[in-house]
């Protein structure tokens, strides 16, 4: 009897946890695997509603912003919003002392006033398609190697199918570790005009105290407008252009979120793991999290110390501190998250029962018990050099920033070398252009603070044998306190005028002598020095560990056939549905679902950037100005649902069950940063701000009403 009940108590929770959130979905197989239990939780539509390649559906909506985030249409006219931070680097790059757009925000009045962005693009998923007969058509019987070349050739081939014109962009992404490869082709916008951003100190409200963190009150928003020829199709940047058509956007629904109310994320989730074995997770919690924290540890402190001493070196230095403090802070809740969930028994439990299963199925010998065998090897391998590669890129390759320079001229050094003429022609006028964007970020006492800081950690932490002899010489010679005098001083990479001049007019004899150059030099030596005793071992561990896994990966699916499973994110359009709810972070405490405007008050603090609430937004507040978005009185902010997300999704569009406009997703609960790794249903929260609040920032904070016009509204 009482195992009995037992049973059915596991089966149960076992399917109320299937049942919610975990899972970031095909669109094209929802209807296969997903739609009953969407309808279950309250959607209202079908899947051809949200993924149709003959018919407009919320797919047209959706597009990837940049280079890593996502956005969503909502009107018309081609305006998009995505979030603050996604924008922001666009919005820092009109940003200047006397134009502070970061202090002040920024609104266009009228289409004229809206701000053109080098650089920025947004991609529009034409179609997806399963092309996995194609991709491994011919491979059959081939040595491991040739299959490796008939598989990029066959990829190659369906690239170049899909795209007659040239005018798309295709990729071919494996899925499932290499066992299924879908093809995605994109049209791609490229002028794209900033439209609005609030002031940081309500974009970016709470900063990097309260990021990663609920209860949130970050107005998290910017809004965009695609721009396209006469004929709605991409064109460079030109006063002609006009406001791009979409097939399809989001209206904007008022009627706000109770918990239990289903909600969907659609966007671009860039990377999950939820597959790996047990070593990896282990070398993640145990050695890369740890160093690369330790490392940041470091460099926040010293850019952190700058910016508050000098608002010029706050503005230059305000998107890589948001950047190094992001990974830094996610990776110590990774840490905590992990442990918590006892992670590690949980995968070795895991492998036990696969390997139960594979020897049930007479494969475990003949198959799998060699895969988990490498497994061992190749991850002690990795361990040892991804130390030394995780060094090197995060003070070297993305670091001290006078690295960057050194590696550039190191480059047009190497082209000299081997006669590469335009090559060096080429590199000479890029990095001459480059110089200007490089300077307007650059302030050199943080970057010889940075240095002298982070050096001396390569040869405390790293084992000497991955260490270059110039460096280690240099270091011990010259003592880590005069290291900044002997490299800066003596640089020509520092007195950037007579570097940009030599670039321009200077003879190849003298660009040779860069070599010498102390910060070259040093460049060079590391960058030898890893492509000789790092790089290679790296990468034949890494090789030889996706093989394995693609067999691991394989027999998992046939464990679980007949089961829906989903691949790892990897930065490919993606469904995760899931609820409004809030949730208990730990004994005792319990979390609401939503934040107001009376929240961000609380919050306020003139004294601290981050929590200095404009004036303005106090008006508000003090004459309950609110308008028509308020419920109950308040002024709803934010809300947190239990939909499964990562980096990527910052910017999705947070969907009701009638496919409309609730909120715009930008971040994860803390308790529940592991779910890139593993996924609990109790603790893992995504953060949307609530749609309402955006709209109150555009209309009442900054007049900007007639954006609301253009808008699908849904009373
Ligand atoms: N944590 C969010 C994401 O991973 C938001 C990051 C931007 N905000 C910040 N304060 N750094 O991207
Ligand atoms: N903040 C992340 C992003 O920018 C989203 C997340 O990691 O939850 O995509």
């Amino acid at each position: 009897m009482i195992k009995i009940t037992s049973f059915i108590l596991v089966v149960l929770l076992s399917i109320g946890h299937l049942f919610a959130k975990e899972g970031m979905w095909i669109p094209i197989l929802l209807e296969k695997y997903n739609l009953a239990e969407m309808q279950k939780m309250g959607f209202k539509l079908t899947a051809q509603d949200i993924y149709d390649v003959n018919n407009a559906s919320m797919k047209d909506a959706v597009v990837i912003f940049g280079g890593g985030c996502t956005g969503e249409l909502i009107s018309d006219e081609g305006l998009l919003i995505t979030n603050y931070h996604c924008g922001y680097y666009n919005i820092q790059s009109h940003s200047s002392v006397e134009n502070d757009y970061l202090t002040e925000g920024f609104w266009a009045m009228n289409r004229d006033e809206e701000l053109t962005n080098k650089g920025l693009s947004v991609s529009f998923l034409e179609y997806m398609k399963d092309v996995s007969t194609e991709v491994f058509e011919g491979t059959e019987g081939l040595s491991e190697d040739e299959k490796q070349k008939k598989i990029k050739e066959n990829i190659a081939n369906i690239k170049k199918d899909a795209d007659v014109d040239g005018k798309l962009r295709t990729s071919v992404k494996p899925l499932f570790y290499g066992n299924q490869y879908f093809l995605y082709v994109y049209k791609i916008y490229t002028d794209i005009r900033l439209v609005g951003a609030p002031p940081s100190a309500i974009g970016k409200f709470g900063g990097d105290t309260d990021n990663w963190m609920w209860p949130r009150h970050t107005g998290d928003f910017s809004l965009f407008r695609i721009y396209a020829d006469k004929n709605n199709e991409p064109a460079k940047y030109s006063p002609d252009n006009v406001p791009y058509k979409p097939k399809k956007f989001f209206p904007i629904s008022m009627k706000g979120v109770q918990p239990g109310d289903f909600t969907m994320v659609f966007g671009y989730p860039g990377r999950t793991m939820q597959y790996w074995p047990t070593q990896a997770v282990d070398i993640t919690m145990d050695q890369r999290d740890p160093d690369r924290i330790k490392i940041r540890d470091k460099k926040l402190e010293i850019i952190g110390a700058d910016m508050n001493a000098d608002p010029k070196v706050r503005i230059q230095y305000s998107a890589k501190h948001a950047g190094i403090s992001n990974s830094w802070k996610k990776w110590q809740g990774e840490i905590k998250g992990l442990n918590r969930l006892n992670a590690i028994d949980k995968k070795i439990a895991y492998e036990a029962d696969f390997k139960e299963w594979a020897i049930k199925n007479e494969t475990w010998d003949s198959k799998y018990k060699k895969v988990f065998n490498e497994f061992e090897t190749n991850y002690n391998i990795y361990k040892k050099y991804v130390r030394a590669n995780d060094y090197y890129s995060e003070i070297v390759f993305r670091g001290v920033e006078l690295f960057r320079l050194a590696a550039m001229t190191d480059a047009i050094i190497n082209n000299l070398e081997n006669r590469q003429t335009e090559k060096v022609i080429a590199g000479r006028k890029s990095m001459v252009k480059y110089l200007p964007r490089f300077l307007k970020n650059f302030n050199q006492p943080t970057d010889e603070k940075l240095f002298a800081e982070l050096l001396p950690m390569l040869l405390s932490d790293v084992d000497k044998e991955f260490l270059p002899a110039y460096y280690v010489e240099m270091i011990n010679k010259t003592g880590s306190d005069k290291l900044v005098e002997k490299v800066y001083r003596k640089s020509i990479l520092t007195d950037t005028d007579k570097l940009k001049k030599l670039l321009e007019s200077g003879s190849d004899k003298q660009i040779l002598k860069l070599r010498k150059d102390p910060i070259v030099a040093l460049y060079n030596s590391f960058k030898l020095k890893n492509e000789m005793d790092i790089s290679p071992e790296l990468k034949a561990a890494t090789t030889n560990i996706t093989a394995d896994m693609k067999i691991y990966m394989a027999g998992i699916m046939e464990m679980k056939k007949g089961q829906a499973l989903y691949p790892d994110a990897n930065f490919t359009l993606r469904v995760s549905y899931g609820k409004v709810e809030g949730f208990n972070p730990k004994d005792g405490v319990s979390y609401k679902h939503y934040t107001t405007l009376s929240g961000i008050m609380e919050k306020d603090n003139p004294a601290i950037y981050d929590y200095d609430v404009p004036d303005r937004l106090k008006e508000l507040y003090n004459t309950k100005d609110y308008g028509k978005y308020t419920v109950e009185g308040e002024v709803p902010v934010c809300f947190t649902a239990s939909n499964h997300t990562t980096g990527g999704n910052s910017g999705s569009p947070v969907v009701n069950g009638n496919g409309e406009l609730i909120g715009v997703n930008f971040d994860r609960c803390w308790e529940g940063t592991m779910s890139d790794i593993m996924f609990d249903p109790d603790r893992c929260r995504n953060i949307a701000i609530d749609i309402r609040y955006a709209l109150f920032i555009i209309d009442k904070f900054a007049g900007a009403g007639y954006l609301l016009e253009e808008m699908e509204i849904v009373e």
